[in-house]
Protein backbone atom coordinates (compact mmCIF):
# COMPACT_ATOMS: atom_id res chain seq x y z
CA UNK A 1 0.00 0.00 0.00
CA UNK A 2 1.29 3.25 -1.07
CA UNK A 3 0.09 5.14 1.83
CA UNK A 4 2.79 7.79 2.91
CA UNK A 5 4.39 7.25 6.60
CA UNK A 6 4.02 11.43 6.56
CA UNK A 7 0.54 11.64 6.81
CA UNK A 8 -2.14 13.44 5.24
CA UNK A 9 -0.26 17.00 4.57
CA UNK A 10 -1.46 19.75 7.10
CA UNK A 11 -2.26 22.64 4.15
CA UNK A 12 -3.17 22.81 0.32
CA UNK A 13 -6.01 20.43 -0.28
CA UNK A 14 -5.88 20.70 -3.90
CA UNK A 15 -2.15 19.49 -3.88
CA UNK A 16 -3.30 16.13 -1.77
CA UNK A 17 -6.56 15.68 -3.92
CA UNK A 18 -4.44 16.05 -7.26
CA UNK A 19 -1.65 13.20 -5.91
CA UNK A 20 -4.28 11.26 -4.66
CA UNK A 21 -6.55 11.32 -8.29
CA UNK A 22 -3.03 10.81 -9.99
CA UNK A 23 -2.05 7.58 -7.85
CA UNK A 24 -5.48 6.41 -8.23
CA UNK A 25 -5.34 6.89 -12.22
CA UNK A 26 -2.42 4.39 -11.78
CA UNK A 27 -4.31 1.77 -9.40
CA UNK A 28 -7.98 1.64 -10.18
CA UNK A 29 -9.03 -0.91 -12.57
CA UNK A 30 -11.63 2.04 -14.43
CA UNK A 31 -13.22 5.17 -13.88
CA UNK A 32 -10.90 6.72 -11.16
CA UNK A 33 -12.29 9.73 -11.80
CA UNK A 34 -16.39 8.26 -10.31
CA UNK A 35 -17.42 9.97 -7.08
CA UNK A 36 -20.84 9.38 -5.36
CA UNK A 37 -22.63 12.68 -5.37
CA UNK A 38 -25.29 13.37 -2.93
CA UNK A 39 -28.30 15.84 -3.37
CA UNK A 40 -31.03 16.35 -1.19
CA UNK A 41 -34.30 18.29 -1.40
CA UNK A 42 -35.12 21.36 0.02
CA UNK A 43 -36.54 19.79 2.74
CA UNK A 44 -33.64 17.60 3.42
CA UNK A 45 -34.52 14.10 1.79
CA UNK A 46 -31.17 12.68 0.08
CA UNK A 47 -30.38 11.47 -2.92
CA UNK A 48 -27.08 9.68 -4.46
CA UNK A 49 -25.29 7.92 -7.21
CA UNK A 50 -22.15 7.86 -9.20
CA UNK A 51 -21.31 10.73 -11.71
CA UNK A 52 -17.79 11.69 -13.35
CA UNK A 53 -15.48 14.51 -12.29
CA UNK A 54 -14.69 16.08 -15.40
CA UNK A 55 -12.69 18.99 -14.22
CA UNK A 56 -11.56 20.59 -10.91
CA UNK A 57 -9.17 23.40 -9.65
CA UNK A 58 -9.33 25.50 -6.34
CA UNK A 59 -10.56 28.69 -7.30
CA UNK A 60 -14.48 28.30 -8.11
CA UNK A 61 -14.63 31.31 -9.66
CA UNK A 62 -12.38 30.50 -12.76
CA UNK A 63 -13.51 27.58 -13.81
CA UNK A 64 -12.31 25.86 -10.83
CA UNK A 65 -14.80 23.62 -8.19
CA UNK A 66 -15.39 19.85 -8.37
CA UNK A 67 -17.04 19.74 -12.30
CA UNK A 68 -19.72 17.05 -13.92
CA UNK A 69 -21.94 16.97 -16.28
CA UNK A 70 -25.30 16.01 -16.42
CA UNK A 71 -29.38 16.25 -17.12
CA UNK A 72 -30.65 18.96 -15.00
CA UNK A 73 -33.94 18.25 -16.01
CA UNK A 74 -33.04 14.57 -13.84
CA UNK A 75 -33.78 13.64 -10.39
CA UNK A 76 -30.42 14.83 -9.36
CA UNK A 77 -31.18 18.44 -11.28
CA UNK A 78 -34.35 18.80 -9.92
CA UNK A 79 -32.76 18.61 -6.50
CA UNK A 80 -30.07 21.02 -7.41
CA UNK A 81 -31.57 23.25 -8.72
CA UNK A 82 -34.15 23.84 -5.32
CA UNK A 83 -31.20 22.77 -2.94
CA UNK A 84 -28.05 23.87 -3.94
CA UNK A 85 -25.96 21.75 -0.97
CA UNK A 86 -24.28 19.21 -2.31
CA UNK A 87 -21.70 16.09 -1.09
CA UNK A 88 -19.23 14.12 -3.40
CA UNK A 89 -17.09 11.31 -2.48
CA UNK A 90 -14.31 9.26 -3.76
CA UNK A 91 -13.31 6.11 -2.75
CA UNK A 92 -10.32 4.22 -4.88
CA UNK A 93 -10.67 0.74 -3.28
CA UNK A 94 -6.86 0.02 -4.63
CA UNK A 95 -5.52 2.88 -2.79
CA UNK A 96 -7.61 2.24 1.02
CA UNK A 97 -8.85 5.93 0.59
CA UNK A 98 -11.61 8.53 0.23
CA UNK A 99 -12.13 12.08 -0.11
CA UNK A 100 -15.00 13.91 1.15
CA UNK A 101 -16.46 16.94 -0.44
CA UNK A 102 -18.92 19.70 0.73
CA UNK A 103 -20.27 22.51 -0.49
CA UNK A 104 -22.94 24.42 -2.66
CA UNK A 105 -23.01 23.78 -6.92
CA UNK A 106 -22.85 26.31 -9.77
CA UNK A 107 -24.37 25.89 -12.87
CA UNK A 108 -21.21 26.16 -15.41
CA UNK A 109 -21.62 28.52 -18.59
CA UNK A 110 -22.73 27.72 -21.53
CA UNK A 111 -19.88 27.65 -23.42
CA UNK A 112 -18.11 25.00 -20.96
CA UNK A 113 -21.10 22.45 -21.17
CA UNK A 114 -21.01 23.20 -25.10
CA UNK A 115 -17.37 22.39 -24.81
CA UNK A 116 -17.32 19.37 -23.19
CA UNK A 117 -20.49 18.31 -24.77
CA UNK A 118 -18.89 18.36 -27.76
CA UNK A 119 -15.65 17.08 -26.42
CA UNK A 120 -17.51 13.26 -26.05
CA UNK A 121 -17.80 11.05 -29.08
CA UNK A 122 -20.63 11.54 -31.13
CA UNK A 123 -22.15 8.61 -29.92
CA UNK A 124 -22.55 9.46 -26.77
CA UNK A 125 -23.59 13.42 -27.62
CA UNK A 126 -26.87 11.18 -29.32
CA UNK A 127 -27.14 9.36 -25.60
CA UNK A 128 -27.42 12.04 -23.90
CA UNK A 129 -29.62 13.65 -26.51
CA UNK A 130 -32.05 10.90 -27.23
CA UNK A 131 -32.00 10.20 -22.83
CA UNK A 132 -34.95 12.13 -20.78
CA UNK A 133 -32.43 11.31 -17.64
CA UNK A 134 -34.76 9.68 -14.55
CA UNK A 135 -37.99 10.09 -16.29
CA UNK A 136 -39.90 6.68 -16.99
CA UNK A 137 -38.98 4.89 -20.21
CA UNK A 138 -41.95 2.03 -21.78
CA UNK A 139 -39.82 0.30 -23.04
CA UNK A 140 -35.69 -0.19 -24.11
CA UNK A 141 -37.42 0.26 -27.76
CA UNK A 142 -38.65 3.49 -27.74
CA UNK A 143 -34.93 4.66 -26.29
CA UNK A 144 -33.20 3.09 -28.92
CA UNK A 145 -35.91 4.40 -31.96
CA UNK A 146 -34.83 7.73 -30.37
CA UNK A 147 -30.97 7.44 -30.97
CA UNK A 148 -31.85 6.09 -34.69
CA UNK A 149 -33.83 9.13 -35.02
CA UNK A 150 -30.73 11.29 -34.13
CA UNK A 151 -28.41 9.52 -35.74
CA UNK A 152 -30.00 9.54 -39.22
CA UNK A 153 -30.22 13.43 -38.38
CA UNK A 154 -26.73 14.00 -37.59
CA UNK A 155 -24.84 11.43 -39.32
CA UNK A 156 -22.43 9.23 -37.30
CA UNK A 157 -19.99 11.90 -36.68
CA UNK A 158 -22.18 14.52 -35.42
CA UNK A 159 -21.97 17.16 -33.79
CA UNK A 160 -25.11 17.16 -31.93
CA UNK A 161 -26.63 20.26 -30.50
CA UNK A 162 -26.59 20.20 -26.91
CA UNK A 163 -29.99 19.91 -25.49
CA UNK A 164 -30.36 23.08 -22.85
CA UNK A 165 -30.94 21.32 -20.28
CA UNK A 166 -27.48 19.02 -20.63
CA UNK A 167 -24.90 20.95 -18.51
CA UNK A 168 -22.67 20.86 -15.93
CA UNK A 169 -22.12 21.98 -12.20
CA UNK A 170 -19.20 22.86 -10.17
CA UNK A 171 -19.02 22.01 -6.37
CA UNK A 172 -17.44 25.05 -4.80
CA UNK A 173 -15.58 23.59 -1.45
CA UNK A 174 -16.23 24.17 2.33
CA UNK A 175 -15.18 20.88 3.76
CA UNK A 176 -12.37 18.49 2.55
CA UNK A 177 -12.18 15.80 4.39
CA UNK A 178 -9.20 13.14 3.27
CA UNK A 179 -9.36 9.40 4.95
CA UNK A 180 -6.75 7.19 4.52
CA UNK A 181 -6.63 3.27 6.03
CA UNK A 182 -4.04 2.59 8.69
CA UNK A 183 -3.32 -0.88 10.64
CA UNK A 184 -5.96 -2.36 12.81
CA UNK A 185 -8.48 0.67 11.75
CA UNK A 186 -6.30 3.50 13.40
CA UNK A 187 -7.20 5.29 10.28
CA UNK A 188 -6.31 8.51 9.50
CA UNK A 189 -8.25 11.65 8.79
CA UNK A 190 -7.82 15.34 8.11
CA UNK A 191 -10.77 17.85 7.14
CA UNK A 192 -10.29 21.52 6.15
CA UNK A 193 -12.59 24.42 6.20
CA UNK A 194 -13.37 27.54 5.25
CA UNK A 195 -16.14 29.73 5.95
CA UNK A 196 -16.55 30.69 2.28
CA UNK A 197 -14.98 30.81 -1.09
CA UNK A 198 -12.55 33.24 -0.31
CA UNK A 199 -11.60 32.79 2.95
CA UNK A 200 -8.57 30.86 4.19
CA UNK A 201 -8.57 26.58 4.60
CA UNK A 202 -8.12 25.76 8.10
CA UNK A 203 -7.19 21.98 8.45
CA UNK A 204 -7.62 19.40 11.81
CA UNK A 205 -7.38 16.15 12.34
CA UNK A 206 -10.54 13.75 13.15
CA UNK A 207 -10.71 10.82 15.71
CA UNK A 208 -10.80 8.11 13.33
C1 LIG B 1 -19.35 5.01 -12.74
C2 LIG B 1 -20.57 5.82 -13.12
C3 LIG B 1 -20.41 7.08 -13.65
C4 LIG B 1 -21.52 7.84 -14.02
N1 LIG B 1 -21.33 9.12 -14.47
C5 LIG B 1 -22.39 9.91 -14.72
C6 LIG B 1 -22.20 11.29 -15.08
O1 LIG B 1 -21.08 11.81 -15.16
N2 LIG B 1 -23.32 12.02 -15.31
C7 LIG B 1 -24.58 11.51 -15.20
O2 LIG B 1 -25.55 12.23 -15.43
N3 LIG B 1 -24.79 10.21 -14.83
C8 LIG B 1 -23.73 9.41 -14.59
N4 LIG B 1 -23.92 8.11 -14.20
C9 LIG B 1 -25.31 7.62 -14.04
C10 LIG B 1 -25.85 8.09 -12.69
O3 LIG B 1 -25.30 7.30 -11.64
C11 LIG B 1 -27.38 8.05 -12.61
O4 LIG B 1 -27.88 6.78 -12.97
C12 LIG B 1 -28.03 9.10 -13.52
O5 LIG B 1 -27.28 10.30 -13.56
C13 LIG B 1 -29.43 9.42 -13.04
O6 LIG B 1 -29.36 9.87 -11.72
P1 LIG B 1 -30.61 10.67 -11.04
O7 LIG B 1 -31.86 9.88 -11.42
O8 LIG B 1 -30.34 10.64 -9.57
O9 LIG B 1 -30.62 12.04 -11.61
C14 LIG B 1 -22.82 7.31 -13.84
C15 LIG B 1 -22.99 6.02 -13.33
C16 LIG B 1 -21.87 5.29 -12.97
C17 LIG B 1 -22.07 3.92 -12.36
Amino acid sequence: MSASAAGIPAADPFGTFDAWLAEAKDSEPNDPNAMALATATPDGAPSVRMVLLKGHGPDCGTGGGFVFYTNAESRKGGEILANRQAAMLFHWKSLRRQIRIEGPLEQVSDAMADEYFHSRHPQSQIASAASDQSRTLPSREVYMRRVAELEERYGADGPVPRPRHWTGFRLCPTRIEFWQDREYRMHERRVFERGGPDVEWTSRMLYP
